[in-house]
């Protein structure tokens, strides 16, 4: 018998991405989905799932969904997961939240999102990136999937937590596909503004800063500041994240990534820069490092919509089922 699961805002791309992996999953079974109209036909909006994954659409109603699932995976904008969460929670179904609502400590969120309207379960959440938080994911009822840009950076800057050089500064320089901003087209995500172009985003004020800035100062044990600055591609998927921090200490970056990671199935320290096809349609974060003196240039890639998203989002659900956490994700890149 297969755990039924729900995907909340599963017209999206990352609800999409999710029932990619779920069709393929050979212990979670989707049982409920749903988006903002409660009459969607997923085949009709996205013609690729004819023949394979076909039906109508729900509006919310956790009352349902907990009577079908165990679990949820809610790929919601900010502020519509913390209308969810509690009571789904509050039903005994698990949750996956791929929004920011539970990534932040209350004070931070409040800061750079909205007023939090379920602080309580703020505390509950674990940050939902295996490489650093596995035993805590595994026995989790809320996981807050990490933002796309922070799942790359952190896992590029984390092995370096006891090695910056507080005198210098910390920059991230970030490029992320289009499919990042979701499926609601903007003048940024415009055909004629990002074709043929590229251009940074809200640079240094980034919401994305203030969540590797707590990670990163989580691990520090210290306040950590950080310059980031987003740019857009005009590509449908992928992610590079390129850092330049100062180290205290002699060491050779390359090797200090191997040494941490070398327990990693998907992390793959690799000794030329990454490139975003190589990863793109997989769950892998690809990572490069070089030493300049005493600076470091560290590049990561991912996909901005699996292992930035939905693929860690089934990780995750997969620890805390006590599943392989690797479980139906994929490998392979889309090549060519
Ligand atoms: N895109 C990425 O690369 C990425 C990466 C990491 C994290 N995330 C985060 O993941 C979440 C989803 O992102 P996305 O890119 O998939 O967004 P998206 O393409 O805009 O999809 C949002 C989904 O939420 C649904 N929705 C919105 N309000 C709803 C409501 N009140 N009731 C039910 N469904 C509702 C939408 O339904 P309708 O279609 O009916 O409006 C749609 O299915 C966001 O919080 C985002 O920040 C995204």
């Amino acid at each position: 018998m297969k755990i039924g699961c729900a995907v909340i805002g599963a017209s999206g791309y990352t609800g999409v991405e999710l029932i990619k992996i779920l069709l393929r999953h050979e212990f979670f079974e989707i049982t409920y989905f749903a988006d903002s109209s409660g009459e969607e036909r997923i085949e009709r909006l996205y013609p690729a799932f004819r023949g394979v994954f076909e039906g109508k659409t729900e509006r919310i109603d956790v009352d349902q969904i907990a009577k079908s699932c165990e679990l949820a995976f809610l790929a919601l904008p900010h502020t519509r997961s913390m209308e969810v969460v509690p009571k789904l929670l509050d039903r005994g179904v698990k949750v996956v939240d791929l929004s920011a609502d539970y990534r932040l400590t209350l004070k931070n969120y409040e800061k750079n999102y909205v007023k939090h309207t379920d602080p309580h379960n703020i505390q509950r959440a674990v940050y939902g990136l295996p490489e650093l938080y596995r035993e805590k994911i595994k026995g989790a009822d809320l996981a807050a999937n990490p933002g796309c840009y922070p799942t790359a950076a952190i896992l590029a800057l984390a092995p370096f937590a006891k090695h910056f050089d507080k005198n210098m500064p910390v920059f991230v320089d970030a490029k992320s596909g289009v499919s990042g901003a979701g499926k609601k087209c903007s003048t940024n995500t415009h055909f004629v503004k990002i074709n043929e172009n590229v251009f940074p985003y809200s640079p240094v004020v980034h919401r994305h800063a203030a969540e590797i800035s707590q990670k990163l100062g989580e691990l520090t044990e210290k306040e950590f500041e950080l310059t980031f600055v987003p740019h857009l591609l005009p590509v449908t998927r992928g992610m590079l994240v390129d850092c330049y921090f100062g180290l205290q200490k002699d060491l050779d970056p390359l090797e200090l990534l191997y040494d941490f990671y070398s327990k990693e199935r998907f992390i793959r320290i690799v000794d030329s820069p990454p490139d975003v096809k190589s990863v793109a349609g997989t769950h892998f974060c690809d990572i490069f490092a070089m030493r300049n003196g005493s600076s470091v240039y560290i590049c990561a890639a991912i996909d901005n919509l699996l292992r930035g998203a939905s693929s860690s989002a089934v990780a995750n659900a997969n620890l805390m089922f006590d599943i392989e956490e690797g479980h139906a994700l994929s490998e392979i890149a889309y090549i060519p």
